[in-house]
């Protein structure tokens, strides 16, 4: 029997086709121009894949040796630029795998035996990105070094803490600095989770059900690195979980670097005038000579709205997908690189943006003498005299509202001035009254005192080793 020549020889799976795919189709299915990034991972798979398949006798080892020959010259010219990526060889796959073909000959054609590309993207958008994951705790490191670094340098310095963006309690600018190492610490332990499912190996799973021939997955796994193989055929080559949970935990990195951020532009404003960004760090207006602007927050502040849709594209891709592989699932690189992308640069230029600030102790000091920010401590120190905390609050109301008739502070009041409000008061109750005392009176677990802010400090400097 003679086998009829191929109709469709350009593509790798030809055979059976008797046209050529229309341009239109090539461009509109390529993936090749954004995939091409995988190029290492692809590589890195597929020369484990080569060992595994000698090491079970499925190829021989000189074929083994020449396809790892040629993946690595292949690599080489990739990374000078040299490498022609082909748009009708649909993705880094396929093109790579044809390139090393037409360089060594049959044996680049038993590559891809016992393998599918159902899990080999499976398994280079997991070696993907494990790395980017680890990458991005890194960069976690140095931004929460940085928030400690400030917490060490304004250590004793008073700013007001607000709620409601309402001057509320004076904290100290530590205390603030250190609030965020710990929601970016909690960043950390999200993505380290994340990395435990996505550190799990696919190949194996081949197109969805797994191979008649003898493979050995778990040599493929530890030659890799990973911690073991995915259990069921099928739920490998469809699984997208571990990209919609790297996806969720870059979302809330994102929203936590746009809540610094829009603290950031505010405290630069000249009405709070908390923190000066170094000049290298802001740009100016193209009309207006006067103005500095800290395009940095906000253009972290506005990408993330990217980073979430992101998150949303991934789920909505999924959610209306059939078992296994559907070629739906090509639309989920472009969202998995610019996320990566996207928060890695975020968070590396909010640790620079953290360097090149000062805060401006005098003004975060001067910002907590009006506002009456003492009034919780007033009420405390009622209660401490026995007195039912409701009705200390409400006597304090009272104060207060004397105080803003007469344009004064609780801490200006005189002595009799406040004991019209209630007798218990004495000459103690100016120490409670100073913004210092306030602040220092809060040493629960997790306060603002110094003596708690100095413990937390030492902790965190421990952790990360500063
Ligand atoms: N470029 C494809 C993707 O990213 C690779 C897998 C293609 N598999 C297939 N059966 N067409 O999803």
């Amino acid at each position: 029997m003679t086998i009829k020549p191929k109709k469709n020889p350009a593509k790798m799976w030809g055979g059976r086709f008797t046209e050529k795919t229309a341009a239109s189709v090539e461009a509109f299915t390529e993936s090749i121009s954004f995939d091409a990034r995988l190029y290492k991972q692809d590589i890195a798979g597929s020369c484990v894949h080569a060992r595994m398949l000698a090491r079970q006798g499925l190829i021989s080892e000189a074929e083994r040796d020449l396809i790892i020959k040629g993946l690595g010259e292949i690599e080489q010219e990739i990374e000078q630029g040299k490498f022609e990526f082909k748009t009708e060889l649909e993705d880094v796959h396929m093109n790579i795998e044809k390139a090393l073909a037409e360089r060594i000959g049959a044996a680049g054609e038993k590559l891809h035996t016992a393998r599918s590309r159902n899990d080999q993207v499976n398994l280079d958008t997991r070696l993907y990105l494990r790395a980017e994951i680890v990458n991005i705790i890194d960069l976690l490191t140095d931004l929460r070094k940085g928030f400690v670094g400030l917490a060490r340098k304004y250590l004793g310095d008073i700013m007001p803490g607000y709620t409601h963006l309402q001057r509320a309690q004076p904290v100290l600018i530590s205390h603030h600095m250190l609030a965020y190492y710990e929601m970016f610490g909690r960043d950390q332990g999200r993505l380290r989770d994340c990395l435990q499912r996505v550190n799990i190996m696919p190949l194996g799973a081949a197109a969805l059900a797994g191979t008649g021939l003898p493979i050995d997955r778990e040599f493929v796994a530890a030659e890799l690195g990973f911690a073991g193989v995915t259990a069921n055929s099928m739920d490998s080559v469809g699984d997208r979980d571990f990209l919609v949970e790297f996806a969720a935990a870059a979302a809330l990195i994102q929203v936590h670097l746009s809540r610094l951020s829009e603290e950031l532009v505010l405290w630069s404003s000249e009405e709070f005038s908390f923190i000066d960004i170094g000049d290298s760090f802001c740009t100016g207006s193209s009309i207006m000579p006067q103005k500095k602007n800290p395009d940095i927050p906000e253009l972290i502040r506005g990408k993330s709205g990217r980073v979430i849709g992101n998150l949303m594209s991934l789920l909505i891709l999924l959610k209306g997908l059939p078992m296994t592989y559907n070629r739906d699932l090509q639309e989920d690189k472009e969202p998995l690189f610019d996320t990566v992308d996207t928060v890695s640069q975020s968070v590396a230029i909010s640790s620079d943006l953290l360097a090149n600030l000062q805060f401006k102790p005098a003004n975060t000091r001067a910002a907590t003498a009006a506002g009456f920010m003492t009034a919780t401590d007033l009420a405390d120190y009622l209660v401490i005299k026995n007195i039912p905390f409701r009705q200390a609050h409400a006597i304090v109301g009272q104060a207060v509202a004397y105080g803003l008739d007469k344009s004064k502070d609780l801490s200006e009041l005189s002595i009799a001035e406040l004991r019209q409000f209630s007798e218990l008061i004495d000459e103690d109750v100016f120490a409670v009254l100073s913004v210092e005392g306030s602040v220092n009176s809060r040493k629960s677990t997790g306060g603002t005192a110094i003596i708690r802010v100095k413990e937390a400090l030492a902790l965190a400097e421990k952790d990360l080793g500063m």
